[in-house]
């Protein structure tokens, strides 16, 4: 990576102040001043500004507890993100893994690990999401076996892929599902002639939400959390 990008991505410093910096002569790479910004430095290199080295930011992990209200996008004109709900710095620089609508509660993952995103979200990756559903009417006998074998949704060309569905209560189940086509959950009951009245995400993967995680909290992965997502 050039030096300057390097430095400006550690220290959140623009490029422009960035070149600044380099030209006083402050900057050391592996101890010898650099006041090249071009300079190719190695993910080993040691960078120092007067003397102090530079620690590459940790990629960061959370798991959030998303309330009624809020929407997953990082900016919206009519709602609060979920992002707001983070006391962290850079707030800017973390993404959401996955949306839920704003009436759906439960696990939301933010990262600023791009590559490990792309891993809990890619259709092909199949990383099963499950769900706890509050339905208006009793659920029918033939939803599981329907679910199972993949439901057309309105609008779809193709069928949705293989669910589980596990009854609780009459009107009330357990779903989990392999991708995330928009509404999904709520579409695939509407296809099944029921509605969604309430809907909590519980699980992504193998990633569960913490039981003492309020509406509006969140907490940092654990590292086998963050490896229980293969890259
Ligand atoms: N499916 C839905 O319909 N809504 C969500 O928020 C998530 C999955």
């Amino acid at each position: 990576m050039r030096l300057d990008k390097y430095i400006s991505q550690v220290t959140d410093l623009s490029r422009k102040d960035v070149k600044r910096l380099l030209r006083s002569g402050c900057v050391t790479v592996d101890q010898a001043v650099s006041k090249d910004p071009a300079l190719h430095i190695s993910a080993e290199a040691q960078v120092a500004i007067d003397g102090e080295l530079l620690q590459a930011p940790r990629p960061r992990y959370f798991m959030l507890h998303k309330p009624v209200g809020y929407v997953c996008v990082s900016k919206d004109r009519d709602h609060p993100s979920v992002l707001e709900l983070l006391d962290e710095p850079n707030r800017d620089k973390l993404q959401i893994a996955g949306r839920l609508d704003i009436d759906t509660t439960g696990l939301v993952l933010i990262t600023d690990d791009g590559k490990w995103n792309h891993a809990v979200t890619s259709p092909k990756r199949s990383c099963g999401k499950t769900y706890y559903v509050t339905l208006a009417t009793d659920i029918s006998p033939e939803t599981a076996d329907l679910f199972a074998q993949g439901v057309l949704l309105d609008g779809d060309l193709k069928p949705t892929l293989p669910a589980s569905l596990q009854q609780v209560y009459s009107n009330e189940a357990r779903l989990t599902i392999s991708e995330g086509r928009y509404h999904q959950v709520k579409r695939m009951f509407a296809a099944v002639g029921n509605r969604v009245e309430e809907l909590h995400r519980e699980s992504v993967g193998a990633i569960v939400l913490d039981d003492s995680l309020e509406p509006g909290d969140y907490r940092e992965l654990s590292a086998s959390e963050i490896a229980s997502v293969q890259l």
